[in-house]
């Protein structure tokens, strides 16, 4: 599966959502999250993510993000569609630790 890391944080672009083809994103207040149970592994909404914000589980380092994604994909609501990217998104696109910042 693919996952969703920090830097979706307050920038949500959603151009993933746009691309994949089996509508397995959910959306909460700061950044969107993938479904492992759904996501097809097709790999491509990594390089469409403008924020670098997505990563295929075999990456390093991921951190909380792999569970994070699974856990909020069975609270938050499918995104199907794009939309516009958050107002402050090019302001917040490539700040550090935006994680520990906004939700601990
Ligand atoms: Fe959707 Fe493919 Fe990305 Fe998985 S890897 S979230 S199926 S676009
Ligand atoms: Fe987030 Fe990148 Fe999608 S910023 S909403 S993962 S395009």
């Amino acid at each position: 599966t693919f996952v969703v890391i920090d830097n979706c944080i307050k920038c949500k672009y959603t151009d993933c959502v746009a691309v994949c083809p089996v509508d397995c994103f959910y959306e909460g207040v700061n950044m969107l999250v993938i479904d492992p149970d759904v996501c097809i592994d097709c790999g491509v909404c990594e390089p469409e993510c403008p924020a670098q914000a997505i990563k295929a589980d075999t990456a390093k380092n991921l951190g909380i993000f792999p569970k994070l994604n699974a856990d909020m994909a069975k609270i938050w609501p499918n995104l199907a569609f794009k939309r516009k990217a958050l107002p402050e998104a090019a302001e917040f696109d490539g700040k550090p630790n935006k994680y520990e910042a906004f939700f601990s």
